[in-house]
């Protein structure tokens, strides 16, 4: 929680600063105490008593028409953190020029507190290569970044450039200013199922969706993790996730193997294909071939190849059982994991593609634990409050 913390919250002038007062909301929630600069843009968008009723404190939209003398120092250095949501391509760039022209920005460049900045604009302006430079220019200050969102516009249009959700940024400002207990760690996760090509169009896969994994990626990374997402899969947008996107199981284990080194925990939540064609054609088979002899090979051990380059890592494997789950209890220590998540894949409502999950944690001494039906955030909170206490 961030009781006792200060956040200034920066908002200007695109259509997206009405959600900056569901995240004042978010903030003042989590038992921050909130004050508000705006620019004046962004007055035109939302009502500076809307803050005010939200923060209990008026908003500061002018520098030189405040009951304070100096309301951007007095902020500067009231504030724990800054974050500036939305931030417009205009006020990106004035902040990355040092352009102090009006109160948000004043305040930005006048605070040594961390800044959390999250941008909002049509994907033109997004896109455009002034406000690329503008982000490496913040990313280069030390500024967190919240990459905006695909999805609708406003005007109707859709694309990149939507504003993060306010519970995604409240995350990352709580996180910004508690850490968290896997601070300077690092993760790799897999996730998704692997696709292995039969010719250039087709492949066998299977039906994991990938939202374990990234439900995991990003409850590890809120914790202060630096983690890897290996994925065949759309990945979540969190400033602590490094994506690496693969499609097969070849590629997966080249991903994870080559960082295995370096890394302290892996969870392996991806759905690994244990068997690809041998010899994929090169060319796309039609009908008139009449139907192929596939061949099959075994594909690459992730995990295993993986435990044996980083024997000192915790490690977690997940296990898709198909009907009852006995027999799991030697399987963590035949992996040689540390932990094992078993869950049946055929149930309704769980495993695959659904946003629930129903699991057995089993241990390395098959002490199993069951939990109930729970939500896949719920189990990915679960699996690392274990893989934390299984590390201390
Ligand atoms: C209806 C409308 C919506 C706008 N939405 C955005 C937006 O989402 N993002 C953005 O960067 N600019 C947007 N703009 C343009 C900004 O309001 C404009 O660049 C303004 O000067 C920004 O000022 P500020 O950054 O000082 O608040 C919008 C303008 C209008 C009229």
């Amino acid at each position: 929680m961030l009781t006792g913390r200060n956040v200034v919250l920066g908002v200007s002038g695109g259509v997206a600063a009405y959600k900056a007062a569901y995240l004042a909301r978010r903030l003042v929630e989590r038992g921050a105490d909130v004050r508000v600069v705006m620019t004046e843009s962004a007055a035109e968008f939302v009502g500076p008593a809307t803050f005010a009723a939200i923060t209990g404190v008026h908003p500061v939209v002018d520098l030189f028409d405040d009951e304070d003398v100096s309301p951007h120092t007095t902020l500067a250095r009231w504030a724990d953190l800054i974050v500036v949501a939305p931030a417009t391509a205009s006020t990106l760039s004035k902040i990355a020029h040092g352009d102090a022209s009006n109160a948000l920005v004043a305040t930005v460049v006048a605070s040594t507190a961390p800044v959390v900045v999250a941008p909002a604009m049509h994907t033109e302006m997004w896109e455009h290569p002034a406000t690329g430079e503008n982000i490496q220019t913040l990313r280069g200050f030390g500024y967190t970044l919240v990459e905006p969102d695909a999805g609708d516009l406003a005007g109707g249009d859709v694309g990149v450039g939507r504003l993060a959700s306010p519970d995604d940024i409240a995350d990352v400002v709580q996180d910004a200013l508690i850490g968290g207990d896997l601070t300077a760690t690092s993760v790799v996760i897999t996730a998704g199922g692997t696709r292995e090509p039969i010719d250039p169009v087709r492949y066998i896969g299977n039906r994991s969706s990938g939202k374990m994994g990234n439900a995991l990626a990003v409850e590890a990374a809120r914790r202060g993790a630096d983690v890897t997402l290996v994925t065949t899969a759309p990945a979540p947008n969190h400033p602590g996730i490094t994506v690496v996107p693969v499609e097969t199981a070849d590629e997966m284990a080249d991903a994870v193997w080559h960082i295995a080194d370096e890394t302290q925990i892996a969870i392996m939540a991806a759905a690994v294909a244990d068997f690809r064609p041998a010899d994929p054609e090169t060319r796309k088979l039609v009908r008139s071939d009449g139907p192929p002899d596939l061949v099959l090979e075994p594909t690459p051990d992730v995990l295993a190849g993986f435990r044996e380059r980083a024997p000192e890592a915790t490690l977690v494997g997940f296990a898709a059982q198909v009907g009852d789950l006995s027999g799991v209890e030697d399987k963590a220590e035949r992996k040689r994991v540390d932990l094992l998540v078993a869950n049946d894949v055929s149930r309704p409502g769980t495993g695959f593609g659904s946003d629930d999950n129903e699991v057995t944690l089993v241990f390395h001494d098959g002490v199993t634990k069951a939990l109930p039906i729970m939500s896949k955030r719920d189990v990915a909170k679960v699996v690392i409050d274990t893989v934390v206490e299984l590390r201390s």
